[in-house]
């Protein structure tokens, strides 16, 4: 059974969800019910989040996967937007305000920030996980470091996973 989401007072919103996504990943599942699940766990535990998910890496585009928010566009080229820039750079990525960004793309007209982490296995680009907000600079640094803990707890499980399909780039 899935750990149940209540607030445990005194402990930091973000340290609750990685206890509850690191308890998630411990058991080996399937990459699409982890990454559907971490979508949801994000989504349910960061405020001021309107959308969070993933894209797959596959031939330099990234396609979407499992997700959380507004129905959003199907394909970025690597190097397009500010997930196709944290794909081709390979690193997290941290936007305060995305019309500054240039090459943004805009799926929902509401977001204002921007969080991409890479997901890598074996020096292989998997995807990103992405994060929007409706506020600008919501994102902090430690919500950066965390973001991406939970990509490299999520790399981990697809990698011991045994779908070694799902791992091109
Ligand atoms: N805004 C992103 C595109 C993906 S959506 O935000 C879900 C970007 O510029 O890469």
């Amino acid at each position: 059974m899935l750990p149940e989401i209540r607030f445990i007072s005194g402990l930091e919103r973000g340290a609750q969800m990685e206890m509850v996504i690191n308890d998630t990943l411990a058991e080996d599942i399937d990459p699409l019910s982890a990454m559907s699940t971490v979508a949801a766990y994000i989504f349910a535990f960061m405020e001021r989040v309107n959308w969070a998910g993933f894209y797959i890496a596959h031939n330099e585009t990234l396609t979407v996967g499992p997700y959380q928010g507004q129905p959003a566009c199907i394909r970025i080229p690597f190097g397009r937007g500010v997930c196709g820039a944290a794909a081709l750079e390979r690193r997290a990525i941290r936007v305060d305000e995305v019309s500054a960004f240039p090459g943004y793309i805009a799926c929902d007209s509401s977001t204002r920030s921007e969080l991409v982490a890479p997901i890598i296995i074996d020096d292989k680009l998997f995807g990103v996980l992405d994060l929007d907000s409706p506020e600008p600079a919501r994102f902090s640094d430690e919500d950066e470091r965390v973001v991406q803990r939970v990509a490299n707890t999520l790399a981990k499980s697809i990698a011991r996973s045994n779908s070694p399909a799902l791992i091109t780039t």
